[in-house]
């Protein structure tokens, strides 16, 4: 079997597991892509206590991201739990480390997608979304939606947008993802990696 020749960035941060599903879903679809290969990272928690340091390998889920893996990616999807209709704060915080990147070009050209998780249906997926998006602009990255082509997005009741895939989770985290979102994921990463190849093929 050959080796995959692109390496997709499935970056995410997940207190409780639910954006951590939509991140497997995410890999699914990318690696239904002949040649492409999802690599899934994840961010350290951030603590009030400054001397606070994590272990250098999370306890469970995907390693921690390295600035270097930026780099190797020929694309990048960036999921975050919702936190107050915006990124979750570890995100916010790995991006702020990233000037040295954003000054080299290191994600320029590239493209991207977002997906989010939220507790409750109307509490804020789509700005989430949006706010995920606004340091990739920021990169250079070309960012990609869903579109409605996908008759999912016209059905959905849980979670699922043009500006990216989501899930409802509930209060308490315990909805099942639903069939709509785990389509739209799916398709998500798809077309990350499908574009991913017919750029890398220009
Ligand atoms: C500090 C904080 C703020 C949150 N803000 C929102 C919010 O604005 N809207 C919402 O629907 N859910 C909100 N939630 C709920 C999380 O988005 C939800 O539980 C999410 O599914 C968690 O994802 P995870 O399992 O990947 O950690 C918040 C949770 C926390 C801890």
């Amino acid at each position: 079997m050959n080796a995959p020749d692109l390496t997709i960035l499935v970056l995410y941060y997940s207190r409780h597991g639910a954006t951590r599903k939509l991140a497997e879903l995410i890999a699914q679809g990318i690696e239904s892509v002949s040649g492409c290969d999802a690599r899934l990272r994840t961010v350290p928690a951030v603590s009030t206590v400054a001397e606070a340091v994590e272990p250098e390998v999370p306890k469970e889920g995907a390693p921690y991201v390295e600035l270097r893996d930026l780099e190797e990616c020929a694309g990048l999807a960036l999921g975050s739990p919702t936190r107050f209709g915006n990124m979750a704060a570890p995100m916010k915080y790995f991006w702020d480390g990233t000037s040295s990147q954003w000054l080299s070009g290191t994600l320029n050209g590239k493209p991207a997608c977002v997906f989010t998780s939220t507790g409750s249906l109307h509490g804020g997926q789509e700005t989430t979304l949006m706010s995920m998006m606004i340091p990739l602009l920021h990169h250079g990255m070309l960012l990609l939606g869903l579109p409605y082509t996908q008759p999912e997005l016209m059905t959905t009741s849980s979670g699922g947008t043009p500006y990216g895939a989501s899930h409802w989770a509930g209060v308490n985290g315990t909805h099942p993802i639903s069939e709509e979102t785990r389509i739209l994921t799916i398709a998500l990463g798809r077309r990350l990696a499908q574009t991913a190849r017919k750029l890398r093929e220009n």
